[in-house]
């Protein structure tokens, strides 16, 4: 297994993650577009893991100068349970907390409430999105 930052030439990879999990609701968000201009921004830490030269999960934040919150993680279905989303939450927090992050907060779903907690996360207050 092997942790390193995103390139280009893994997007195909990563958006076929994120479809066989549902999480492909949103290209405009999360499609290949948004993955080149992250790419082009400071703030985000965006990883893969690799396992034999394929990408088998990714995940993504940002670290604004004062709060670190991870946006996305998302493992492929065929390599889940072996301990990759673990080993990819804790190299984002390694590279938060090196730029000066505190505290790491996520959005994520009722359903992997288990993964977070198991990982050292505690729930807290809800969050808003506007969809205008
Ligand atoms: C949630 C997710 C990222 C976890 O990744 P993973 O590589 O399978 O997780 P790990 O192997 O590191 O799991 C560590 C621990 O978390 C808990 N866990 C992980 N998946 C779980 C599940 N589906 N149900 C209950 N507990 C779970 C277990 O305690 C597990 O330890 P164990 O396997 O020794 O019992 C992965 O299942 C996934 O991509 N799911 C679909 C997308 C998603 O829900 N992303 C998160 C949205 S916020």
């Amino acid at each position: 297994m092997f942790i390193r930052d995103f390139e280009i030439g893994d997007i195909d990879q990563i958006v076929e993650i994120l479809r066989l999990n549902n999480q492909y609701d949103f290209p405009e968000v999360d499609g290949p577009e948004a993955m080149k201009r992250l790419k082009q921004c400071s703030a985000v830490v965006f990883l893969v893991c690799e396992i034999d030269n394929k990408v088998v999960g990714v995940v993504k934040g940002t670290y604004d100068g004062s709060r670190a919150m991870i946006h996305q993680l998302s493992v492929h279905p065929h390599y889940q349970r072996q301990g990759i989303g673990t080993a990819l939450v804790k190299e984002i927090v390694k590279r938060f907390q090196r730029r000066g992050a505190s505290t790491v907060s996520a959005t994520v779903t009722e359903e992997s409430l288990p993964f977070w907690q198991k990982a050292g996360f505690k729930k807290t207050k809800a969050f808003l999105v506007g969809n205008w």
